[in-house]
């Protein structure tokens, strides 16, 4: 066997093939679980009744109504529920609640012949409620002491020395707004019982294995009894990491209660109002810094908003704290972490898993302090990088920390970043009205699950007798072209055409036991897994082909089709001739890969270990033009600069490259959820529930001239053929586009002073920024963040 990285000569591994289901994806022929159920005859459709009160207790419930009206077939109550009335894995996800948690919380589903008929079946569902009193922001939360799940400590050095005698100390407070997913999919779910009575579930999720494992404990059944399958997803961003189990249990219960197959499927305004988004923070902060501006002590206290249940709020908040750090050295480090529990929906992931919210936590005080310590932001960023050498707060060496130099100083000369400078300062000085901002920030992200038991992985390849190739694995596909990379994989590993592999959907009874596809990690464990059960076939294979060519086995080369002895492609055989051959000679032509990733261990009480096999590193630039009269923006130009190793995939990554950022300026500028305070009749509603309330980036919003680049000769040891992760890493980069609204909404101030900005910075929060500045006039320094050595 070859080791994990090394490519062979002619593979298909780093060509920029497209996206295996483009051409689908574009006209419309890419299937999505909710188009398969129209094939099923007597399906039937479910609809919930969703709870106006944000927290409150069902005193009654009335379902006759419901079915007299025409077309509804049954009502799936908690009485209904053979098994756990669960829909997660921590216990505290009701399905059919009794206490309602959040506005729009579903108590009770209608299944009915048609959407319609189960929607006004819905509706004459009696509930009456008897309203509690309700937390909503998170500062009532904080106030009332209401938290939920571990709280967790990342310590390093001693604080106190850290602080005492320090140059510079400063403290502030950050409050930040979560996101909405909006994959273009919402959940969806449909389920029957098939001929041999094993329950069969399709479902957009991210999880299949953990879909499985809460539809069977909901039924009272094996996981052997239930089979979960993913054929593609319409995104999922980390919103089907857990959001779809419970989805997925209502539709298994009403098939096995009706014997029909039944379909769910939320409309845009039930996925917005039911399901989690990305955790809001708050952070309080104390950094110190030396005379020369290098980071010698944080303390800081994060407070994520975790909605009404846990969901994956712990592990959420080990990232963020794992990540608070991002790209520079800190000796002395204390960060608590701990998880409120509020009546909102149950903040989940999303892409980046906490990492966004601790890096922006670094970067939002890299960005307030560096005029107050008389330094361009930029260079205080550079100063503070990690050196080789050194490790992170919780420990882990951080391996290739010279990277992140030399990629910053590839990005500052190809972004033509000084020239630049001066020519946005000449613009500001010319422009009493409107100014521009320039910043640059690093990514430094972990990749591997916190969670050790999550780096595994599965997979099954089959050589059929006719030298065709079909894989499965344990990943999904939501957008982010894993299945194409594990084509590429495993043609190369066979030493065959891209076009002589097929990839099946994932299903639960192909390759059992799989890990979320998430934490970017879905290439580098699948992949592993491909490579690994490819070479047992292919070690076969050499031995037939070695009797055959006549040379030792090691000496047989499989490359494009064609199998030839070491130095001699000429006197090669045709891989469909040898694979015809071995099996008349009775050699077993599949295999079951897998793989384990080496050398991670995590001590999750006392946030300290090798969580992560190595660290993906990335840098952005962003230049923005801000209005003054309005706090309208538009963003110039962008250039990112990326490692992800030796790319799997270039069309693949370079797509994750922009997307990631899209997104990550998108939850930092535009993007806002607004949650009713009030104490008015609709308090804990989601006001924004719809695109047309929740701005998304769209084409007008794209930067006007954007600049990726992928780092070149980047190998990465250890991972299959060299590459690095990509899908989560390049959120973050966005944070550049909320740091440049910082440098273009400080120019309308004297220089000098530190400046604010809340997140999202929408224009109406930059307009406030900007004339925050407007009316300083260098007199005292406005808002939170004070030099607490004065
Ligand atoms: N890209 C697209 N197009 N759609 C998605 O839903 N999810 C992101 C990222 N890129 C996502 C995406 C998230 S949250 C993760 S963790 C990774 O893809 C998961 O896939 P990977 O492990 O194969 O990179
Ligand atoms: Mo991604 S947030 O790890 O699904």
């Amino acid at each position: 066997m070859t080791s994990l990285h090394e490519r062979p000569f002619g593979g298909t591994v780093g060509d920029a093939v497209p996206h295996e289901s483009a051409t689908a994806h574009v006209t419309g022929h890419a299937l999505y679980t909710d188009d398969l159920g129209v094939r099923l005859s007597n399906l039937l459709h479910a609809w919930p009744v969703q709870a106006p009160h944000a927290h409150a207790r069902v005193t009654r419930m009335d379902t006759s109504q419901a079915l007299n009206v025409s077309g509804v077939v049954r009502v799936l109550t908690a009485a209904d529920v053979p098994g756990t009335n669960d829909a997660g894995v921590k216990g505290d996800e009701p399905l059919f609640p009794t206490e309602v948690m959040y506005h729009g919380h579903p108590v009770v589903w209608v299944l009915g012949d048609s959407i319609d008929a189960a929607r006004l079946g819905a509706l004459a569902v009696e509930v009456e409620y008897e309203p509690l009193p309700s937390l909503i922001s998170i500062h009532d939360a904080i106030a009332a002491e209401s938290f939920q799940g571990a709280q967790s400590t990342l310590r390093r050095g001693d604080i106190h020395l850290g602080f005492e005698g320090a140059a510079h100390t400063f403290e502030g407070e950050f409050e930040f707004g979560g996101q909405e997913h909006f994959y273009l999919e919402t959940n969806a779910a449909l389920a029957y019982v098939d001929e041999a009575g094993q329950i069969f579930i399709q479902s957009s999720t991210q999880h299949p294995s953990e879909t499985q494992e809460i539809a069977a404990h909901v039924l009272g059944l094996e996981a052997a009894q239930v089979t979960v399958q993913c054929l593609r997803m319409g995104g999922g961003f980390g919103g089907k990491e857990m959001q779809p189990h419970g989805y997925a249990a209502i539709a298994a219960l009403g098939s096995v209660l009706t014997g029909r197959p039944v379909r769910l499927r939320l409309n845009r305004t039930q996925d917005m109002t039911m399901t989690g988004k990305r955790h809001p923070f708050h952070a309080r902060w104390k950094v110190a810094f030396d005379e020369s501006g290098k980071l010698r002590a944080l303390q800081a206290t994060l407070t994520s908003d975790g909605g009404w249940s846990l969901d994956l709020s712990e592990p959420v908040m080990a990232r963020a704290l794992c990540h608070i750090d991002n790209a520079y050295y800190i000796p002395h480090v204390e960060v608590h972490g701990r998880i409120a529990r509020t009546n909102k929906t149950s903040q989940t992931a999303f892409r980046g898993f906490g990492g966004p919210q601790g890096m922006l936590v670094i970067e939002d005080i890299l960005g307030r302090c560096a005029p107050l310590l008389g330094t361009q932001a930029h260079e205080l960023r550079r100063l503070n990088f990690y050196q080789p050498g050194e490790a992170t707060p919780y420990g882990q060496p951080v391996r290739h920390a010279e990277r992140l130099e030399d990629l910053w100083a590839q990005l500052l000369v190809s972004g033509n970043f000084e020239n630049r400078q001066r020519e946005v300062r000449a613009f500001n000085d010319a422009h009493p009205h409107t100014k521009r901002g320039l910043a640059i920030t690093p990514v430094k992200f972990g990749i591997s699950f916190n969670f050790t038991a999550y780096n595994q992985a599965g997979a099954l390849v089959h050589v059929y007798k006719d030298g065709s190739v079909l894989i499965n694995h344990g990943g999904t596909e939501m957008g982010q072209g894993l299945h194409t990379k594990m084509i590429q994989v495993a043609a190369t590993a066979l030493g065959v055409p891209v076009g002589w592999v097929r990839l099946a959907p994932t299903r639960t009874d192909k390759v059992p036991n799989t890990s979320a596809t998430a934490a970017s990690s879905g290439a580098d464990l699948n992949g592993g897994a491909i490579k690994n059960a490819c070479e047992q076939i292919k070690e076969r294979l050499s031995g037939v082909a070695a009797g055959a060519l006549g040379v030792h086995p090691n000496d047989v080369r499989f490359e494009e089709g064609l199998v030839f002895p070491l130095g001699h492609p000429d006197k090669g055989m045709d891989f469909k001739a040898l694979v015809h051959d071995a099996y008349h000679l009775r050699t077993q032509l599949w295999a079951a890969g897998f793989y384990r990733t080496p050398g991670l261990h995590w001590d999750r009480v006392a946030m300290h270990g090798e969580p992560f096999k190595y660290f993906a590193y990335g840098a952005a630039i962003t230049e923005v033009e801000v209005d003054g009269f309005s706090g309208l923006y538009r963003t110039r130009r962008v250039d990112i600069l990326q490692d992800v190793g030796d790319s799997l995939s270039p069309l693949i990554d370079l797509g994750q490259v922009e997307g990631g950022y899209v997104q990550g300026a998108g939850w930092l500028t535009l993007e806002e959820l607004r949650w009713d305070e009030s104490d008015g009749p609709n308090r804990g509603r989601l006001s924004t529930q719809a695109a047309s309330t929740y701005k998304l980036p769209s084409f007008s919003e794209m930067p006007e001239v954007f600049n990726v680049a992928l780092m070149e000769r980047a190998t990465e040891s250890g991972v299959v053929y060299g590459s690095k992760a990509v899908g989560e890493p390049p959120l973050m980069l966005g944070i550049s586009a909320r740091e440049a609204l910082r440098q273009a909404a400080a120019a309308f101030g004297p220089a000098g002073r530190t400046q604010e900005l809340a997140s999202p910075a929408t224009p109406e929060a930059v307009f406030w920024a900007l004339e925050n500045a407007r009316q300083v006039h260098g007199a005292a320094q406005p808002g939170n963040v004070v030099a607490a050595d004065d």
